[in-house]
């Protein structure tokens, strides 16, 4: 695992951005895996920014979102197909053919979700897998207890995730209980993986995945199995870890280091 930690949570986004323009510099038709959620929301502004201001462009990419509520329809404000219409989509050249999110208002959530899964196979795989992490150690929607070993299928929500999203939602209880979402062996086959964590709230989730026990209790330390995983941290996030003066020893103010 490459750790990178920046001094706030605005330079962390920008390292960010910088590692999704140059796969995309470098392969104008890669495959990019997608997430949701507050962390992605100044990271796509700042992709949408280097858009507009430099040219960085989408339009051969192909894009797979991790996840989706089941039960609603792409048009609902709380859906994640419109999250990432408004975030991001709708500010770049992305081609809405090629941009893909699991069907959340599929008739069958588990025929939908193996169809997911042969699309991403089909595209080629994932080229660089964007992801964030819940406090209880999720990625996409994997809770803890998830396999390690799961592909595209349906998940029932924690309630901490649930209590996590329901500011987006009117009550709780209108907050869905299940989502469709990419699986963690799904999240594993990507040829990179990008994680993204700022803030207080995510140390102990951060901790668990870099330096805990690989174990499904906390789904993001199946990424310590990945051969090319690279974690940003802004320092808060970084809080709990013990070995920051190694990770800062090798990668100085996040920078990239030819020795991992
Ligand atoms: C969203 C997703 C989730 C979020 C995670 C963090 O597509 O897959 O794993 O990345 O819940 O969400 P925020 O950034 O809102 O704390």
């Amino acid at each position: 695992m490459k750790v990178l930690i920046l001094p706030d949570a605005q330079a962390a986004i920008q390292r960010a951005a910088d590692i999704i323009a140059r796969t995309v510099i470098a392969k104008p038709d890669a495959v990019l895996g997608l997430a949701t959620g507050g962390t992605m929301l100044p990271l796509y502004k700042a992709l949408a920014q280097r858009h507009r201001d430099e040219g960085l462009s989408f339009a051969k990419t192909t894009s797979f979102n991790l996840d989706e509520y089941i039960g609603l329809a792409p048009d609902h404000p709380c859906s994640y197909h419109h999250y990432m219409q408004e975030a991001f989509f709708a500010h770049v050249d992305i081609d809405p053919a090629r941009a893909h999110l699991p069907k959340g208002d599929a008739p069958d959530p588990q025929a939908a979700s193996l169809d997911y899964e042969a699309l991403i196979e089909a595209a080629g795989g994932i080229d660089l897998q964007l992801l964030g992490i819940g406090q209880n150690g999720h990625i996409g929607f994997n809770e803890p207890t998830a396999s390690l070993g799961s592909r595209t299928r349906i998940k029932t929500l924690t309630d901490s995730t649930r209590r996590a999203n329901q500011r987006y939602f009117a009550s709780f209880e209108e907050t869905p209980r299940y989502a469709i979402t990419t699986g963690v062996a799904t999240i594993l086959s990507s040829r990179k993986c990008l994680l993204v964590a700022t803030g207080e709230d995510k140390a102990e989730a951060v901790a668990n995945m870099v330096e805990g026990p690989v174990s499904a209790a906390c789904p993001a330390s199946a990424l310590q199995f990945h051969a090319r995983a690279t974690i940003i941290l802004d320092e808060a996030a970084a809080s709990a870890l013990k070995l920051t003066d190694y990770y800062e020893n090798v990668h100085p103010q996040g920078q990239d280091s030819i020795f991992d």
